[in-house]
């Protein structure tokens, strides 16, 4: 899908690699963060020898509400045509809650077989955290949490719904395979990332004493072949208690979906909040999707207030897996200067900036420090 062609400067001529990306820029403020993220895209493009083409797609709650269809049947189909997709935001106050999430979200997460959620915590530069005597040199780690089983797949029932007697059984799967593939991500992405070089199971062997005993044997077992990453193993209740009192013990974290689910968002919040936490959805041999994890913040749409550095960062992390690491770098430390040197705020209005300053303050820098 990668169209190579010949671009012809006077002194040289250089490939330059053009990228199809699937655009999906959803409900709420998504579509004004999204045009920020695409805004340093392009810059970071510009500086760093590559090219891409967007398409956009209209999946999301107004689409919902106006043809009744949430997701068009071929739609996945479609989107494994690009090399990436950048999501803004999926939820509607006008739809009930769930239909949209599952329906688009989970659904194209299942359906393209993004096994990983790739989720950084890392606090930027002049970025306030409620963790006390904390700075950005502690508060740096990777969350890579498993997308397509565990309690999300839909497994179980329910019966004499509506009656005294109901019973609801909504079961966890692991499978060998979900688990192991999860597992060596966390592993190669520990030994690339090449911070502490080490990887810390969260889980609940205690407990789960079935899903946890697989997903610990795994783990050691894989980790036999990783002899320089150090494997470490803490239950997910102790896991939020360190994320809280000690993160600089954290490098790379693996989890199941849910514990997934739940910790990235304590650790988006010791990170400054929904504002800049962005996250993956990964298909290492397929496509992958890319989003601010922050949801549509309907209240805030089409003012210009919202925070876009959590949509910028998911560009970023989207060019890191297309294997533009120079562009994710800059965009990266263009973000890191924002926050340092300009924002008040993350919060939403508070800024000191609109949304599109942001986005503009972002670009310039990636810029400049090419
Ligand atoms: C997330 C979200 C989703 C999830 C919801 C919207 C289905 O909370 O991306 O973390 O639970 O995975
Ligand atoms: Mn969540």
């Amino acid at each position: 899908m990668i169209r190579e062609y010949l671009y012809k400067s006077e002194e040289e001529q250089t490939i330059l690699k053009t990228y199809k990306i699937a655009v999906i820029p959803g409900d709420g403020t998504g579509p004004e963060v999204v045009r920020e993220g695409l805004k340093v895209m392009e810059a970071a493009a510009a500086v760093s020898g590559f090219k891409y083409e967007t398409c956009e797609y209209d999946f999301g709650g107004e689409r919902y509400l106006r043809t009744g269809e949430i997701l068009p049947e071929n739609a996945a189909d479609e989107l494994r045509a690009y090399n990436a997709i950048y999501l803004g935001a999926i939820g509607h106050p006008d739809v009930k809650p769930g239909i949209l999430e599952k329906g688009i979200l989970l659904k194209l997460r299942f359906e393209l077989d993004q096994y990983i959620n790739l989720r950084p915590v890392k606090l930027y530069p002049g970025v306030d955290t409620p963790l006390k005597d904390k700075g950005p040199e502690d508060i740096d780690y990777v969350v890579v949490r498993e997308n397509t089983e565990g309690l999300y797949t839909g497994a179980g029932g329910v019966l004499k719904k509506g009656t005294k007697d109901e019973v609801a059984v909504q079961e966890s799967i692991n499978t060998r395979k979900g688990v192991e593939r999860c597992i060596r991500y966390a592993f190669e992405y520990a030994k690339k990332r090449n911070k502490d070089k080490k990887l810390t199971l969260c889980g609940k062997t205690n407990v789960l004493t079935y899903a946890f005993d697989l997903w610990e044997r795994t783990f050691y077992e894989v980790a036999k072949e990783y002899p320089d990453i150090k494997p470490d193993y803490a239950h997910v209740d102790a896991t939020t208690m360190w994320m809280v009192k000690n993160p600089e013990w954290f490098d790379v974290i693996v989890t199941d979906n849910m514990f997934g689910d739940i910790i990235t968002d304590l650790g988006a919040m010791t990170q400054g909040g929904m504002g800049i936490a962005a996250g993956g959805n990964i298909n290492p041999e397929g496509v992958s999707m890319f989003e601010p994890i922050g949801g549509s913040a309907p209240k805030y749409t089409g003012m210009n207030v919202i925070n876009p550095l959590a949509a910028i960062g998911a560009a970023g992390m989207l060019l890191e897996t297309l294997g533009e690491d120079k562009a994710a770098g800059l965009i990266d430390k263009a973000i890191a200067k924002v926050t340092g040197e300009k924002l008040k705020s993350l919060s939403a209005g508070k800024m000191g900036y609109s949304t599109s300053q942001v986005g503009d303050m972002v670009a310039q820098f990636v810029t400049d420090m090419a």
